[in-house]
């Protein structure tokens, strides 16, 4: 399991994990900016792997071990690749807040900081170069060059490092005809890079991580919306339902384009180009612009938006009150609640000012 620094609060996230059953020394916990009280949970935890962001955290983080020490840690690395599918999710590359650059010197550093502290065991690299990367190539490059930076660690500290943690990103289709990565492919030609590279450099091949994310469960979930509202506005058809950004703010991000469709009734009405907007104030809380929907589309239909399981709920926010929405789970034609619907009551209970 990967607790990264795109699920909310940290600490939290860890925290929940763990109660929850999942063994601690299995996690990896990520952050640019991990809190006093990410830190003192991650190892009062017994969290496996702290990945370091920067370098102010490394003398906080040796700091903070106790007797129970050494605390297994990897070093972030921006291997100076860009890549992804927007470029707000572009992280391999300079110029923005994740890892610590090969380029500049700064990763090279932060290892040598980190090797001379005996209350940390740095065990290996990560890197992670971004998301929704749909070709295998960057990924090979990114081994190439964290090889290279693992035969440099050994020639300047006699360590060969035992793991290479290479991200996530894999790229799915949100819209039918749309590319994905082929994961057969990109698992054969990593580990080919890091065979080919080992043996060049004469390093023992690392084991080797990855961290998927979206591509394990986005696929998996579907949003439900109700139609509120249709209006004709010249050319346009706005479809308003009961949610929008709230629910899904990455329409509104990084222009993410989905394929919204008519389900529970057929309809035999030819197609309109419609947009379906949400509920909130905000004109650019458009969920699907120019999309093919029914013409004879009305208030009460439901429309289906499919890819909805990754960064959708956990960006959820309570904007206009609207509500987070349930999560219902379904197979074998049953379905069960996993997540109430946010009520009025939710957000009256953290009122607490009055
Ligand atoms: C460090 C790290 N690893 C893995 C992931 C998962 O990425 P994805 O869901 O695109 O596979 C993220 C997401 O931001 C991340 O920050």
């Amino acid at each position: 399991m990967i607790i990264t620094d795109q699920d909310p609060l940290s600490q939290q996230t860890l925290e929940l994990a763990v109660t929850a059953g999942f063994p601690a020394d299995r996690a990896v916990l990520h952050g640019n900016a991990k809190s006093p009280r990410d830190i003192e949970t991650a190892l009062r935890l017994g969290v496996g792997r702290i990945v370091i962001d920067s370098p102010s955290e490394i003398a906080r983080l040796a700091a903070s071990v106790g007797v129970g020490g050494p605390q297994k840690v990897m070093v972030r690395v921006v291997p100076g690749i860009v890549a992804g599918g927007h470029e707000k999710i572009r992280t391999g590359g300079e110029g923005q807040k994740f890892g610590l650059s090969l380029t500049d010197g700064s990763a090279q550093h932060a290892i040598a900081r980190v090797l001379g502290l005996p209350q940390l065991e740095l065990t290996g690299l990560h890197c992670h170069i971004g998301s929704q990367i749909t070709e295998v190539k960057p990924y090979v490059v990114a081994v190439r060059r964290m090889v290279g930076l693992m035969a440099r660690v050994r020639d300047a500290h006699g360590v060969a490092l035992p793991e290479l943690d290479v991200g996530g990103g894999h790229g799915i289709a949100y819209r039918p005809g749309e590319p994905a990565l082929d994961v057969t492919a990109l698992a054969g030609r990593l580990r080919a890079e890091l065979a080919r590279g080992c043996a060049a450099a004469g390093l023992p091949v690392p084991r080797l991580a990855i961290e998927p994310g979206r591509a394990v469960v986005g696929p998996a979930g579907v949003a439900l919306y109700r139609v509120l509202a249709v209006k004709r506005a010249g050319e346009r058809v706005f479809v308003a339902v009961d949610g929008g950004m709230s629910d899904n703010p990455r329409p509104a991000l990084y222009g993410v384009r989905y394929a919204p469709r008519l389900i529970g009734r057929r309809s035999t009405a030819g197609p309109c180009a419609a947009t379906v907007v949400g509920r909130h104030c905000e004109a650019g809380d458009v969920l699907a612009a120019d999309v093919a929907l029914p013409g004879d589309v009305h208030p009460g239909d439901l429309l289906a938006v499919p890819v909805a399981g990754a960064y959708q709920l956990s960006m959820a926010s309570g904007y206009n009150m609207v509500g987070r929405p349930p999560v219902v789970a379904v197979g074998d034609g049953r379905a069960r609640l996993l997540v109430r619907r946010e009520t009025l009551a939710d957000f009256r209970s953290r009122d607490v000012g009055h």
